[in-house]
C-alpha cells in the first residue's frame, strides 16, 4: 500500500515551535517514524504552508494513494477548501493532530476536516503519526 502523509502550515518548524505543546521531534524525525511504522508499505510524506498546495496534493491522492493521513494544522479550523477536497476521496482519510485541540483555545475546537475524515487521532504527540499509519494500514487491509 501507498500512504500519503500531508502536513500543513508551520509544521516545518516542529522541534523549535512551542516544544512544550508540539514536542521536540522535528518533521524529519516524524517522517522516519512513519517509514518505520509503515514496514513494507510506502510513505509519501509532504509539508506545505500553502492551502492551495495542500488542495492539489489531496487531489493527487485520488490516483495511487491507498490512504491519506493529514495534519491540516491551523487550516483545520478555517478551510472549507480542504474539507471539499477531502470529500472527493474514496480512500480512508485520517485527521491527525499532535496536540489535543479540544483541550486548547476555543478557536481550535471546530475542525472543517473532521466531518470529511474516516477518523481522528489527537493528543499523542509524534507517536500519533505512528498510530495513524497503523490505523491507515488496518483500514486498507479491511477494504482489500
Ligand atoms: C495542530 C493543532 C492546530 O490547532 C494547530 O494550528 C497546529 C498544529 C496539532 O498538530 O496539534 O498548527 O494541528
Amino acid at each position: 500500500p501507498v500512504i500519503h502523509v500531508l502536513n500543513g502550515p508551520n509544521l516545518n518548524l516542529l522541534g523549535v515551535r512551542e516544544p512544550e505543546i508540539y514536542g521536540r521531534d522535528t518533521l524529519a524525525d516524524i517522517e522516519q517514524r512513519c517509514a518505520k511504522a509503515a514496514g513494507e508499505a510506502q510513505i509519501v510524506f509532504r509539508q506545505s504552508n500553502h492551502e492551495g498546495v495542500l488542495v492539489d496534493w489531496i487531489q493527487e491522492a485520488r490516483e495511487g494513494a491507498d490512504a491519506l493521513i493529514i495534519n491540516p494544522a491551523a487550516y483545520s479550523h478555517t478551510s472549507v477548501a480542504l474539507h471539499d477536497a477531502l470529500k472527493t476521496l474514496s480512500i480512508p482519510v485520517i485527521e491527525l493532530h499532535l496536540s489535543n485541540p479540544a483541550a486548547r483555545e476555543a478557536f481550535r475546537h471546530h475542525s472543517y476536516v473532521s466531518s470529511a475524515a474516516t477518523g481522528v487521532i489527537a493528543g499523542f504527540g509524534a507517536h500519533g503519526y505512528e498510530l495513524a499509519v497503523q490505523a491507515a494500514l488496518t483500514k486498507v487491509r479491511e477494504r482489500a
